[in-house]
């Protein structure tokens, strides 16, 4: 139930891209679960709601994983020695075939909804796999868990095991839309169209697709490693790059995000602006797989859309300060390694790619300012020896690189406390 509530505390927001707005000792108004306003006073008209004293917490928006995998949570943290395709091959494929299980995947996916609910984002884009019955039963877990969540079940109808094979482009479809019958009930979680990258999906499934998403999102992955691309190549000798594999299926646009985007040509990353499509930049997996540095500088200073995601199992961690940090180092190796006058990103920079960048895509989600659903985390380091004063901002950093998601001490969604 939505109530209208008082939040006290200290708040950090982003306010824009290089800047944090912070308010000590305020306190912030809550209705129908939009934030009215942030106040030194409360105002008169407000006295009799219930107030929520944080104390001396600190209190920031709620940060979105725009690009996350459900089912390879069961395998994070392990089968980091191979690259992408490698590792889908003998990692990624036979863990996701268990799914048609659901004993399994019942297992599975209570572990995985109760690892994301404890975790810094309070927003996902999910994958699941292909199967439409353990997709099922992942999104009514994420429906009851308050998280707001999109979730795919995965179109695959090539290069991989039988297992997960869809039989060919009609039967893959004839799945998806039994899939979006069965689960429109759900509030909190919704469907979002999941071609799982062009290897994955003939050229006749890809157009399916575009033709009956309507006003469907879509996710997938796009130049995120060297031999993929050169496959995608061989595989569509006649698309102008990876990018128009989508594009020209209408899978481009506002509500896409595009996993990855490491290797993007200019003409592909103007197609993305263009588009206003989404980017999910996910620093740990990148690394892990050895993908390779994706130039985040750019993208942020030349106004792409863009986000973080954990990219679990690929990214090992389900933390959202893990992602925040990860993509300040792997920008510092970029301007070491590739480019020396493409500057790091700052803490504040990378603050604002976890809560505004990904938030944005569930449209007015990411920052504390009246206007915004209020999505939120309650953060406690009192047990950090902060030996000198810190400012908010300071403690804040310091919790995102080293306390992470062991900060959390409550978590609000939507308005709601979960
Ligand atoms: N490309 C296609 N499938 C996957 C996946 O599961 N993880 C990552 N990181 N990239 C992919
Ligand atoms: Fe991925």
């Amino acid at each position: 139930m939505k109530a209208n509530f008082v939040v006290k505390g200290n708040f950090i927001t982003s306010e824009s891209k290089i800047s944090l707005k912070t308010y000590k000792d305020h306190y912030l108004v809550c209705e129908d679960g939009v934030i009215s306003g942030i106040f030194k006073a409360l105002p008169e008209q407000y006295k009799n709601l219930d107030i929520i004293d944080y104390e001396d917490k600190i209190i920031i928006s709620g940060m979105t994983d725009l690009h996350i995998h459900a089912p390879q949570y069961a395998f994070r943290g392990l089968g980091m020695d191979l690259e992408l395709i490698d590792w889908l091959n003998t990692y990624t494929f036979p863990e996701e075939s268990k799914y048609n299980d659901l004993e399994y995947a019942e297992k599975a996916y209570t572990s995985f909804v109760k690892a994301l609910k404890n975790s810094s984002s309070t927003r996902a884009c999910i994958f699941a796999t292909v199967h439409n019955k353990a997709t099922y039963m992942l999104m009514d877990m994420l429906n009851k868990s308050g998280l707001i969540t999109l979730v795919g079940k995965v179109n695959m109808n090539r290069n991989c095991p039988d297992s997960l094979c869809e039989k060919d482009a009609q039967s893959s479809i004839d799945n998806t839309k039994s899939w979006l019958e069965s689960i429109s009930k759900f509030e909190n979680c919704k469907p979002i169209l999941t071609p799982r990258f062009t290897p994955s999906c003939t050229d006749d499934l890809m157009q399916m697709l575009g033709e009956i998403r309507n006003d469907l999102p879509v996710q997938t992955h796009l130049s995120e490693n060297l031999s993929e691309i050169e496959w995608v190549k061989s595989l569509c000798p006649e698309a102008e790059n990876y990018a128009d594999t989508y594009y020209k299926a209408n899978l481009l646009g506002n509500k896409s995000i595009f996993a990855h985007c490491v290797y993007c040509t200019p003409k592909e990353i103007e197609l993305l602006k263009q588009t206003q499509s989404y980017i999910a930049h996910c620093p740990q997996s990148n690394m892990n797989l050895a993908s390779g540095i994706a130039p985040v500088r750019y993208y942020l200073d030349n106004d792409l859309n863009i986000g973080l995601g954990t990219d679990i199992a690929g990214g090992a961690n389900i933390s959202m300060f893990r992602a925040i940090t990860d993509a300040i180092g792997m920008s510092k190796l970029y301007m070491r390694l590739v480019d020396e006058n493409a500057k790091p990103l700052s803490f504040v920079e990378s603050f604002y790619l976890a809560t505004v960048g990904s938030g944005s895509f569930f449209g007015k989600v990411g920052k504390l300012e009246k206007g915004y659903i209020f999505d939120a985390l309650v953060l406690d380091d009192s047990n950090l020896d902060n030996i000198n004063e810190l400012k908010l901002t300071d403690r804040l950093e310091r919790i995102a690189y080293y306390l992470e998601d062991r900060a959390i001490y409550a978590k609000y969604v939507n308005g709601i406390k979960i």
